[in-house]
């Protein structure tokens, strides 16, 4: 339970919202690379309640920039992508990547009026087929980001980007909820499954250690680039098994995976405050990804504005059939469960109604890092900062050890993800 209060603050994120403007401080993946051709048509991005037109200029380069023509406001959308820049259909006006005005033809020739002018525009980083932003002041701007997946060779990731249908908030608290994938991801029975897959379109194997044994003892323990979550479940009579979740802050996470599974990383962008930009990047180790056994089991259908067809219109393909013989859900598709769970709570969810229980540990840890840091940050206290050096070793592992075995000696946490000294830290927290 939040406080209405407490509940808004968090989920705001619009300019000039507290939350808006520290998110402003971190890089946020905007688009994939592939959606913008060279003098193509600009793409539309809403991110933290602003619109945006993402383009790609005759040269290669990206420019995101405000949807409006600083003119009389149409939307640049419709504008000419050609020479590089956009030029503006309703007078002429033309801007380059940087939101420079380089053209302005419905004023004299000597006038000086161009100078003046200028398009809001932010700048961007283009990595591994992904396009990132800083929406932030330009003094106060990162390193740009470095996880771990950026350096493996291109055909070993999968990147996806889907406009989920609520807040950013319940889509990311989904995501270090242990609990759930023993229900909602259920499977009821053993499948074969696809090398490297976690699971089929229907769910995860019963034997699984996410299936098996809930509720999972819990623990949290605060790092230098936000919490880990330890889950620790039964594996069999001698064995426990033992696996992280990763909640980088403010909206990245590694959910959790065992040795010979793809990894998979999560950004959950606010789009608006009533919808989210999900990002998931699945990547493996050390073999080309198999995209099409990593599509299938996630099973989202996307239209061109990257929204879901099977959505809350159409109660996500629900079949009540599928749910007596195979899957708990009665729902296809990992992702497709997840939305359908996050999307009807609500676009933002009354977090003063609901009752989280010993298994919600480390949801409630994530808010009290999110409301300390946005409450200390509207006192003029910076945020955390990533450090990339440590950061781009980072991934979630699992691991398989004798019951006796405590989870620090069987996962044990590397150093270099210690807080540092001087850095405030929180006690591991253990239910
Ligand atoms: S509104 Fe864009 S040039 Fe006039
Ligand atoms: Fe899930």
């Amino acid at each position: 339970m939040l406080r209405h209060e407490d509940n808004v603050l968090l989920t705001r994120t619009g300019p000039g919202t507290p939350m808006g403007d520290m998110f402003r401080r971190y890089w946020i993946p905007c688009i994939r690379s592939e959606e913008l051709i060279a003098d193509g048509t600009p793409v539309r991005v809403k991110l933290l309640s602003e619109d945006l037109l993402a383009f790609r200029d005759s040269e290669g380069k990206v420019g995101l920039v405000d949807e409006r023509c600083p003119h009389r406001r149409t939307s640049l959308y419709y504008g000419i992508n050609a020479s590089c820049g956009l030029t503006c259909v309703y007078h002429g006006w033309k801007f380059d990547v940087h939101g420079n005005c380089v053209d302005l033809p419905s004023e004299p020739a000597e006038s000086n009026f161009k100078k003046g002018i200028h398009l809001t525009s932010y700048p961007t980083y283009e990595a591994n087929g992904i396009v990132w932003t800083y929406m932030g002041p330009v003094e106060k701007q990162p390193p740009v980001p470095d996880f771990y997946w950026m350096h493996l060779p291109e055909e070993n990731i999968m990147a996806e980007r889907v406009w989920q249908e609520c807040n950013y908030l319940q889509a990311m608290e989904n995501d270090v909820d242990y609990v759930h994938a023993a229900f909602l991801h259920k499977a009821h029975q053993n499948q074969q499954i696809k090398k490297g897959a976690l699971s089929s379109d229907l769910g995860i194997n019963p034997e699984h250690p996410l299936v098996k044994n809930p509720p999972v003892e819990q623990v949290v323990e605060s790092t230098n680039y936000g919490k880990r979550c330890i889950g620790v479940g039964k594996a069999d009579e001698v064995n426990n098994a033992f696996m992280e979740i990763h909640y980088i802050f403010p909206f990245y996470t590694y959910p959790p995976r065992f040795d010979g599974e793809d990894g998979m990383w999560h950004a959950f962008i606010p789009r608006d405050d009533y919808s989210a930009w999900s990002w998931d990047v699945q990547f493996s180790h050390h073999v080309p990804i198999d995209k099409q056994a990593q599509h299938e089991r996630r099973g989202l259908i996307l239209d061109n504005e990257l929204r879901k067809k099977r959505n809350f219109s159409n109660s996500y393909e629900q079949d009540r059939k599928l749910m007596v013989a195979d899957n708990f859900s009665g729902i296809r598709g990992i992702a497709n469960q997840d939305h359908a769970v996050t999307e009807t709570m609500g676009p933002i969810v009354d977090r003063s109604k609901e009752h989280l229980g010993t298994s919600d540990l480390p949801i409630i840890q994530m808010r009290r890092l999110l409301l300390t840091s946005v409450k200390g940050f509207q006192n003029g206290v910076e945020p955390l900062k990533l450090d990339n050096e440590s950061l781009v070793k980072l991934y979630s592992q699992g691991a398989y050890a004798p019951k006796e075995k405590e989870w620090k000696e069987a996962l044990p946490l590397k150093e270099i993800f210690a807080h540092k000294q001087g850095q405030k830290s929180h006690e591991p927290q253990k239910i």
